[in-house]
């Protein structure tokens, strides 16, 4: 059985474009393979944060995981910082991975925009934990967006030039799965921006504790265009919100975007309105329903991330401890 692991940002309450874009790929894996999923509140630091809601922001989002589907009986869910084996490692690939890889990092330069000398160090070797969170856990499948897929290639680079450094064939190769670009939602005030929480109208996102009625309201002002919808997919091309929203309910309901045109073209987006909201608020319904009762009871979910670290650490410590040897540091342990 494959090793699976995968790592999400501490960005709280999720929105539906993180739900349909990473969290709703994760519970399926969880009967064909050993799954760790990692919230990842080190990352969350390497760029401007507020320590006031930063473990609030972990919780909510180790909560939405759950309600989403990603049990913590059956998969390993836990918190990156409860499991020092990440730093150990992340240590080991400063030194492993070489400045000229990371200066080819395209998210580095990004996120560091034009005041790269002010970034944080931590941005810049970002990738090497995330490297250090797969390679602590011998994980041989990576669930990722497309923006991730150098960050793997990289780490793959970073375990074989371990492995040939220190003899050993220890670190496996990692293969990404890269999670379908089809899923991009987009806000729904403007169709060629993300859906982002950062968005300063709460307007422009659905949020998984959104209720019924919340839904409604936001779909009926989404922003459309005056057209009624095509035959083709391909005639949404410049038509950014009518196919961000034909992409969404396709994405919620399973099909592809040409299936959801066949049964609504001709439509104007009244009636294409009803129908997104009916299919996102039947989806969405349990999940805000879990939510709500997990949000209710923060104790209980910081006891379920508890002992997802405990399991997490039985892992990785004795993977670490050994890179740690290869590396010829004296043992802490006999
Ligand atoms: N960098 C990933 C992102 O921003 C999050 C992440 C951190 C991750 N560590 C990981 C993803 C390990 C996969 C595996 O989405």
């Amino acid at each position: 059985m494959q090793r699976v692991f995968s790592g999400i940002q501490p960005s709280g309450i999720p929105t539906l474009g993180n739900y349909l874009g990473a969290i709703r790929n994760w519970p399926p894996m969880i009967a064909g393979h050993e799954c760790i999923f990692c919230v990842v509140d080190q990352h969350a630091i390497t760029q401007p944060f507020d320590p006031r809601d930063l473990a609030a922001k972990t919780r909510d989002m180790a909560a939405a995981l759950i309600a989403c589907g990603v049990d913590p009986e059956r998969c390993v869910l836990f918190v990156q910082s409860h499991v020092h084996a990440h730093t150990r490692l992340a240590w080991i690939f400063n030194c492993v991975s070489r400045i000229g890889w990371l200066n080819r990092m395209t998210q580095f330069k990004d996120k560091a925009g034009k005041d790269r000398e002010n970034a944080g160090s931590g941005l810049y070797v970002y990738p090497n934990l995330m490297a250090a969170d797969i390679h602590a856990y011998h994980a041989t499948l990576v669930p990722v967006g497309d923006d991730q897929k150098q960050h793997l290639e990289l780490a793959n680079d970073i375990g074989q030039k371990f492995n040939h450094d220190y003899g050993a064939d220890f670190f496996p190769t990692i293969q990404p799965m890269i999670q379908g670009v089809a899923a991009r939602v987009m806000s729904l005030r403007d169709g060629t921006r993300k859906m982002s929480k950062s968005d300063p109208s709460d307007q422009s996102r659905i949020n998984l504790t959104d209720d019924a009625e919340t839904i409604a309201l936001k779909i009926r002002r989404a922003k459309t265009d005056p057209e009624p919808l095509p035959a083709d997919p391909s005639a949404l091309e410049g038509r950014p919100e009518a196919r961000n929203l034909v992409g969404i309910l396709a994405a919620v309901t399973g099909r592809e975007p040409a299936d959801v045109l066949r049964d609504h073209e001709g439509q104007g987006f009244g009636t294409f309105k009803g129908v997104l909201t009916d299919a996102l608020v039947a989806h969405l319904g349990p999940i805000q329903a879990e939510m709500q009762r997990l949000l209710a009871d923060p104790g209980a979910v910081d006891a379920a991330l508890r002992r997802g670290a405990e399991r997490a650490a039985a892992i990785a410590e004795p993977i670490v401890d050994r890179a740690e040897e290869l590396i010829g540091f004296l043992p802490r342990r006999k």
